[in-house]
């Protein structure tokens, strides 16, 4: 036995075998399933996103021939919508014709490394490892690593790696970081990796823990300007929230405001905002702003933020 022979054992019994990217051969589903599990639990991509996207978008075809604020209204609430923009500039990129290999995947925007090799291994059985969040756990244990060294993760990546069964071995890794190799509570007795692993009697200390950055809170005034049933929304050209529309935001209020809304959170990757919300009647000229019916802006791609904040009026 092999720590590959154990892995591809232990895949045929415990992995996730009907994972629909896993029972379709299609680059393109493959490719958008990639994109979404970035930075996405397969539960929320499953349930919400990954169908109606496909039903809206069947090829990648109709992605570069589509505009992109259709794309990004099919990924509101996803977050992360960076992704959108880049599944759409590749789409125009490639003309709609996925490339066949990792190194002329990994030239389109937002495909790195790790998801060239992933849509390699999947789509066309290009013999490369994968590297996501939970490879690197299960090497940085395997081989007892405690730095975090990415260019020496990617050589370790290959020496573990089956490049007779890459498919199998790359999709089983993902299955045993996300069901054995855990990040708090490993359970190395399900192991297939067990016989072999050097960390397996301190896995937590693999690799070094991070010191804890606390969040900060970022704290704003958020103001519906109202004209008649009409209100004020500006489409962001910001690199956050790029593309999706939202009310007018600010750190002061420009003017006594008469009507309090309430009072919104929402937590992103590096803050947690926290908004004062407030409808105004004042005249506003501001530059970028359009006016929208209710019914007009439930057409619009919105961050969560701004969704709660609609629930207000
Ligand atoms: N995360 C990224 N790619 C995945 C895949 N193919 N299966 C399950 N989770 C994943």
């Amino acid at each position: 036995m092999t720590p590959q022979s154990s892995l591809l054992r232990w895949y045929e019994k415990n992995g996730r075998h009907d994972l629909p990217w896993r029972t379709s051969d299609d680059p393109y589903h493959i490719y958008i399933s990639e994109i979404m599990l970035q930075q996405t639990q397969v539960k929320t991509v499953l349930e919400r996103f990954y169908f109606p996207f496909l039903e809206r978008f069947p090829t990648l075809y109709d992605l570069a021939a589509s505009d992109v604020d259709d794309v990004l209204k099919m990924w509101e609430g996803l977050g992360y919508y960076t992704r959108a923009r880049n599944l759409h500039a590749a789409a125009r990129q490639c003309a709609g014709v996925l490339p066949t290999n990792a190194h002329e995947l990994i030239a389109l925007s937002g495909i790195g490394r790790s998801t060239a090799h992933a849509i390699a291994a999947f789509a066309y059985r290009e013999p490369l490892p994968i590297m996501d969040a939970n490879v690197k756990r299960i090497l940085h244990r395997y081989f007892a690593l405690k730095a975090r060294d990415e260019k020496k993760l990617w050589e370790y990546a290959y020496t573990l790696f089956d490049p007779l069964h890459p498919y199998e071995y790359n999709q089983a890794m993902m299955d045993v970081g996300s069901s054995v190799c855990l990040s708090k509570k490993p359970l190395c007795a399900s192991c297939p990796f067990e016989p072999w692993c050097e960390g397996k009697n301190t896995p937590l200390s693999y690799p070094e823990p991070k010191s804890k950055k606390i969040k900060p809170i970022r704290t704003r005034n958020i103001i519906v300007y109202q004209r008649e049933d009409r209100y004020a929304l500006m489409q962001r050209q910001t690199r956050f929230l790029s593309g999706l529309w939202g009310f007018y935001e600010c750190e002061k209020l420009p003017h006594p405001l008469t009507t309090p809304l309430g009072h919104i959170t929402q937590s992103y990757s590096h803050f947690t905002l926290e908004a004062y919300v407030y409808l105004s009647l004042h005249e506003m000229n501001e530059e970028g702003f359009e006016w929208f019916s209710l019914n007009e802006i439930a057409q619009l791609s919105l961050s969560r933020a701004d969704h709660k904040v609609v629930s207000l009026l």
